[in-house]
């Protein structure tokens, strides 16, 4: 979509989502203890939610803790998931007065048990809301999010739902977690890493990938706008000819 931002001709994705990175060496650098900087990571969500959906994105999805995230100390992620609790908690009321949309993806069977009845109540809660759709990725992994789809396909097959020859990308994609999701326009990861570490694998096939070393906790409105300029300089072709 086009929008004049800041006196700037710009093309707006639909769909940002982002792998925010770099929180512990955010923390490092200023002596502090890996939480810290979660805790920094988490305001600055709520902070670009806003940004995101001023500029005309429709749809933020970001990568909160993945399926391999478990792997660390227990005082992290304990951590993490103490600040998930808070932000839950809080975020019914800044939600719906932002008019956001929330939902979470991701293998909910492993989070505890007041966690996921605190994603029901915000999922609830904020259901009618029709501002920014806004995801967040929780013990998501991309390699599971499609084992556990072609399991479901396996059942439908097994229980007469579903013919073999039906099954194409559109029936593939409707048992992701992601099925009511438009396919993100634009990746952005921060802190300088240049991969994917098992975010949205199928889903970011045709998405434009932005990478920049700034830490997550200090990814402002400045650097969200200087990717959607990225993102305005590209030439999407998707296999065509242009
Ligand atoms: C991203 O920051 C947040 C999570 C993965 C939970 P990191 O915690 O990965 O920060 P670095 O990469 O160690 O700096
Ligand atoms: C990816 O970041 C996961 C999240 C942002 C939640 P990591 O910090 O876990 O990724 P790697 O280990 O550097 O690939
Ligand atoms: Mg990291």
């Amino acid at each position: 979509m086009e929008k004049i931002i800041d006196g700037e001709k710009l093309n707006v994705p639909q769909h940002v989502a982002i792998i925010l990175d770099g929180n512990g060496r955010w923390a490092k650098k200023r002596f502090m203890p890996r939480n810290f900087g979660h805790k920094a990571g988490a305001k600055n969500v709520e902070k670009i939610c806003e940004d995101a959906w001023n500029m005309g994105i429709k749809y933020l999805t970001v990568y909160v803790f993945s399926t391999e995230n478990w792997k660390r100390s227990v005082e992290e992620v304990t951590g993490i998931m103490n600040l998930l609790r808070n932000y839950l908690e809080t975020s019914i009321e800044r939600s719906n007065k932002e008019n956001m949309r929330v939902r979470i993806i991701g293998d909910r069977s492993k989070l505890a048990d007041d966690i996921n009845q605190a994603i029901d109540k915000l999922e609830e809660a904020t259901a009618g809301n029709t501002g920014l759709n806004f995801t967040m990725a929780l013990n998501y992994g991309g390699r599971d999010e499609i084992v556990r789809a072609a399991k479901q396909l396996a059942w439908d097959v097994k229980t007469g739902k579903l013919a073999v020859e039906d099954i194409n990308e559109d029936v593939f994609n409707s048992k992701l977690d992601t099925a009511d999701l438009p396919y993100p326009d634009l990746l952005i990861r921060t802190s300088g890493e240049v991969r994917t570490s098992n975010y949205l694998p199928w889903q970011i096939a045709y998405s434009e990938f932005y990478f920049t070393d700034v830490l997550w906790p200090d990814f402002d409105r400045e650097c969200l706008l200087d990717a959607v300029r990225h993102f305005t300089n590209r030439d999407r072709r998707f296999g065509g000819v242009k």
